[in-house]
């Protein structure tokens, strides 16, 4: 099971803590049985092989709970900046906006009701709406809505927007053609790559699903994302871990909502040009139609990734800052800095040292695996060659331990 939560961290960043293995384990179960398997070594396989199968387990795990004006605040706030601070400084601009993760589209859809009832800012505004879920697009599509959607006290919007019918509450067109969906991933380097940036992105409860670094790389990603006078909107619980990655709060009451960091908000690369203004009428909808392209699977370590991630966020990913981490005794942050590290720049001695102290703390063993990597890459690191002695040592190893210990005694710094 370690193997498959592992596998599926790497492609879609999910932390099998945050929803627990139990819950990971019986979705495994289920699709073993679709397979009449029996041994989770040889579904393990499957998954390495087959793209669809992954798809598969994919849906399985991922929580898609969603409903309209989730947060209300937010889009009151939204739309009270993008009507009177966004707009009067881009007169001529078309709004545009990302919802990532959309689910099954609640939240796309609240956000064009919200400007729609506003007033939709001339000249024009686009909404997109990207989602890992095959599944939860394909209803987003469909647009016809049970009652589990409509939470709030407030649920004046339905009687507006909505028709009842047999199946459930059916979104009208006019709100419909506001959104194109699109399936993606947002560790993907090259999903929305190319895209002019976006005013506003509401990436809400889906950090709270990833452990530092893959936090570490959606940030990245959506710090490129975003215009540098933009505003990102994020789930209450993951306001605090946005303010410490290269963003800063917005200091809007209740709509956990950030801004660029000053200092952090110079990509190497030019954006990509905006678009002409067009009006709400003159957008049209690309529909998600037929069966959908599978989603492009994060290879974190993929050069295109690095190139896409890097350039944005030198700030958050530096080894200097991992090292302040680690003396202060903050390892878990140390370590997390250093995993996001070496996926964007590539190996490094001084990350696999701090790496090895972090697991050493949790009396981890694979602490010598990175210690040896590390001086595997700089044979005289003296710090990496005295806590490998240790750590050998610790382990029973006393031959191993003897002859790093030897190593680190001709690698001491003179005084
Ligand atoms: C809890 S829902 C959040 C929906 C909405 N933003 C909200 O706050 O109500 C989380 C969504 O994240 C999607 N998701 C999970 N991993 C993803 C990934 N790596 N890239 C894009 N979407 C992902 C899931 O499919 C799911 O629909």
């Amino acid at each position: 099971m370690r193997l498959i939560e592992a596998l599926l961290r790497r492609h879609i960043g999910l932390n099998a803590a945050s929803i627990g293995s139990a819950l990971i384990e019986r979705a495994v179960r289920g699709r073993m049985q679709a397979h009449g398997l029996k041994n989770s070594d040889t579904y393990h396989d499957l998954l390495a092989t087959s793209r669809q199968e992954l798809e598969q387990l994919i849906e399985a795990v991922v929580v898609t709970e969603t409903w309209f004006f989730r947060d209300q605040e937010s889009f009151d706030r939204f739309t009270q900046i993008a009507l009177h601070e966004w707009r009067p400084r881009h007169p001529a601009a078309p709004l545009r906006v990302l919802s990532m993760p959309c689910a099954s589209g609640e939240e796309p859809y609240s956000l064009a009701m919200a400007l729609l009832e506003a007033g939709p800012p001339a000249p024009g505004f686009t909404i997109d709406a990207v989602d890992i879920s095959a599944l939860a697009l394909a209803r987003a599509e469909r647009a016809v809505y049970g009652k589990n959607s409509f939470r709030g006290r407030e649920l004046g919007f339905r009687d507006r927007h909505f028709l009842p019918t047999m199946e459930g509450y059916a979104l009208s067109p006019l709100v419909r053609r506001c959104v194109t969906f699109e399936q993606g991933n947002i560790l993907d380097a090259s999903l929305l790559a190319g895209r002019p940036p976006y005013d506003f992105i509401f990436c809400r409860n889906l950090l709270i699903y990833f452990d530092r670094a893959m936090q570490t790389l959606a940030l990245a990603k959506l710090h490129r994302l975003l215009a540098d006078d933009g505003l990102l909107f994020v789930g209450p619980a993951e306001l605090a871990l946005v303010v410490e990655s290269g963003f800063h709060h917005a200091g809007l009451p209740m709509a956990f909502a950030c801004r660029k960091a000053a200092g952090n908000t110079t990509p190497a690369e030019t954006p990509p040009p905006r678009p002409s203004p067009a009006t709400l009428t003159e957008t049209p909808r690309q529909p998600h139609t037929g069966d959908p392209a599978p989603p492009r699977i994060a290879e974190p370590s993929s050069r295109e990734q690095v190139q896409d991630l890097r350039d944005p966020t030198p700030a958050m990913v530096d080894l200097e800052i991992a090292c302040q981490h680690a003396n202060a005794g903050r390892l878990a942050e140390a370590a997390a800095i250093c995993d996001a590290y070496l996926t964007l720049e590539g190996p490094a001695a001084q990350a696999y040292y701090l790496l090895g102290l972090a697991s050493d703390a949790s009396h981890d063993p694979a602490a010598i695996t990175y210690y040896r990597k590390a001086l595997y890459l700089e044979p005289n690191h003296y710090e990496a060659l005295t806590h490998l002695t240790l750590a050998l040592e610790k382990s029973g190893d006393v031959g191993a331990a003897r002859i790093f210990k030897r190593r680190a005694e001709r690698a001491q710094p003179k005084p």
